[in-house]
């Protein structure tokens, strides 16, 4: 096939905040996709579709399939941007459509989703101007990110918080800095679990994989922050992360975690590949977070590259099921 992967670069500017580009790839997963793929037989081309001259490439070349893995510039739809632009030139592309995309990135509109299911999520406020009454049955300690990032963007030790007087503070600091709205939940205390599903022309639920943060703790970090993920590895800082894959779950709560995980999946639509993740409560209730129609792929670093070799599979035969998965439906709905 001839491909085109399409991707928006991590890169440095000191102008902006820390976490601008963080949802961004690297260079070395651009490489590590176009060297997978060109590996199974396919002819790759690698666009930043923020570059200028981007737009005419897609207009005047003809590709067999785009691997979409561009996370768009700004606003709340971002994820969807290019590939509504890919459906407008009737181009096929890998993963989920454009409604999807933009749903799972609104975290509030995906977890009313999620309850009309009676799929468990964290209750939840949400706050657009910050002097909105805090909802009574909302219980402390609760957590506070924006409602439409994604990367553990804005999210930090100090987005917990046990009083109202902290919520408030931390609602109006969420509200101004990412200009949107705060999500507020109730802070799920328990494991840290990410479910990856592979839709190729049937549906693989991936190990589950658990990420433990004691070690970490005298980081300061405690939970999947920011830092966590921009650092992750950084022995200096404390920020080696214990992962586990399959996690460790007795049978039956494994068996409950991958089905909430894909009534999930379902629920929001997504095609070819998520990632949904999970906080296990003590009382062993699995609450969906959030569904990741767009999942990291770097090789060494990304969770669900990690949950594929653990079920036995290769880095190139990942990239393959997803472009694969892509095809199989394309031709189905011709
Ligand atoms: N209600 C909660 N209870 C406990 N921990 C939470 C809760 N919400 C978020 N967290 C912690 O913060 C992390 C990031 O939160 P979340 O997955 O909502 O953000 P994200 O920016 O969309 O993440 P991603 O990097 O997966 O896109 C979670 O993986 C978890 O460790
Ligand atoms: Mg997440």
């Amino acid at each position: 096939m001839k491909v085109a992967l399409a991707y928006n670069l991590k890169r440095e500017d000191k102008d902006k905040p820390a976490d601008y580009f963080s949802e961004f790839d690297s260079p070395q997963t651009i490489e590590a996709i176009v060297r997978a793929l060109e590996g199974r037989g396919h002819s790759v081309e690698a666009v930043d579709v923020g570059s200028p001259g981007s737009f005419s490439y897609f207009k005047k070349s003809r590709v067999d399939m785009v691997f979409n893995i561009s996370e768009g510039r700004q606003g709340r739809f971002r994820e969807s941007e290019f590939p509504a632009f890919l459906d407008y030139l009737n181009i096929p592309y890998t993963g989920s459509n454009t409604f999807s995309l933009a749903l799972a990135l609104n975290k509030a509109l995906t977890k009313k989703i999620l309850k009309a299911e009676n799929i468990p999520t964290p209750a939840f406020q949400v706050f657009s101007r910050g002097d909105e009454g805090l909802d009574r049955n909302l219980r402390f300690p609760l957590i506070v990110k924006p409602n439409c990032e994604g990367s553990a963007k804005g999210i930090e030790p100090s987005c917990v918080v046990n009083t109202p007087e902290a919520l408030f503070n931390k609602v109006k600091d969420i509200i101004a800095r990412y200009s949107q709205e705060a999500l507020v939940e109730e802070f799920i205390a328990g494991k840290e679990l990410t479910v990856g599903i592979l839709q190729n022309g049937k549906i693989t639920i991936l190990p589950v994989l658990e990420i433990d943060f004691s070690n970490c703790l005298h980081s300061g970090e405690y939970f999947y922050s920011w830092r966590m993920k921009e650092f992750q590895g950084n022995a200096n800082l404390g920020l080696v992360p214990e992962f586990h894959c399959p996690a460790r779950l007795d049978r039956e709560t494994e068996v409950r975690v991958k089905e909430v995980a894909l009534k999930t999946h379902l629920a929001v639509g997504c095609f070819g590949v998520s990632r949904t993740d999970i906080r296990l409560s003590r009382d062993n209730v699995p609450y969906v977070l959030e569904i990741n129609p767009l999942p990291g792929l770097d090789p060494k670093e990304s969770n669900l590259p990690l949950m594929a070799y653990a079920a036995g599979m290769q880095y190139d035969e990942l990239i393959e099921a997803i472009l694969i998965s892509a095809y199989e439906r394309r031709r189905e709905l011709n």
